[in-house]
């Protein structure tokens, strides 16, 4: 479904991407992990259109989409979570979740307000509220809510729950775990990596704007040290 081969970026003159490779499979959940700065958010800007890679290849659904702008990524079925939310801060929370909603790929069952309202009560009891009125969980559940709506064939999280209440984050990844087994393919980033071990097929870390390892569940427990390494603060 998403295939990244030799992927390099910049922000100006700074090279902050020299050599990203990953891939998911439909259904997968796929984590992409790496300290702070790595480059986890600018490979998420690549493969939204939201900057343009300077070398490598991005397909999805196999087509070359490195260079395409972002509502054609978007309007092909990708749908992100961005990194702090960014919500629409004076729309409500009713017209955040219509504002881009569409079911592009024409989805048997696809999402609707009440089926969202039915994954998060609290945006049902929020519908009439500011965007900018509600807490940071609220927030979140918000993106989440906003991404689906597009029906995506592939949604992308990053930074799933940073900076929420334990109460919030485990809602939050009951939500993931819900998507999942519905088979929404998934490519997320968070840093609770006894979480991602558990809900994730396979893993990727990025180190200093390369992809420095690979694994899924047998290989990250053969090679924990080494990814505790890595991931580690
Ligand atoms: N808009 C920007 N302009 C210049 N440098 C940036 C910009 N955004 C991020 N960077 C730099 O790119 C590197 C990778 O950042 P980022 O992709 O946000 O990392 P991560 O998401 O893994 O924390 C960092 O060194 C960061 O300082
Ligand atoms: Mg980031």
């Amino acid at each position: 479904m998403l295939n990244l081969d030799g992927v390099s970026a910049a922000y100006g003159a700074s090279r902050v991407l020299f050599d990203i490779s990953l891939s998911l499979k439909e259904g997968e959940v796929v984590t992409l992990m790496g300290r702070n700065g790595m480059g986890k958010t600018t490979t998420i800007r690549c493969i939204m259109g939201l900057l343009a890679p300077s070398g490598g290849e991005i397909r999805f659904l196999n087509r070359e989409i490195s260079g395409w702008p972002p509502e054609k990524i978007a309007r092909l079925g990708a749908g992100l979570v961005p990194e702090g939310r960014q919500v629409f801060a004076t729309l409500t929370v009713r017209e955040n979740l219509v504002a881009t909603a569409a079911n592009r790929n024409n989805r048997e069952n696809p999402w609707t307000l009440e089926r969202i309202y039915d994954l998060f009560p609290r945006l049902r009891e929020r519908h009439a509220q500011m965007a900018a009125t509600l807490s940071g969980g609220e927030q979140q559940m918000l993106a989440v809510g906003r991404a689906l709506m597009t029906n995506p064939s592939l949604l992308i999280l990053d930074e799933a729950t940073e900076g929420l209440a334990p109460v919030i984050r485990t809602e939050i990844w009951h939500v993931i775990e819900k998507l999942k087994a519905e088979g929404q393919s998934i490519l997320l980033i968070d840093k609770n990596l006894s979480v991602l071990k558990r809900l994730a097929d396979r893993h990727y870390i990025i180190e200093r704007g390369r992809t420095v390892w690979s694994g899924g569940r047998a290989e990250l427990e053969r090679d924990s040290e080494q990814v505790q390494a890595y991931v580690g603060v």
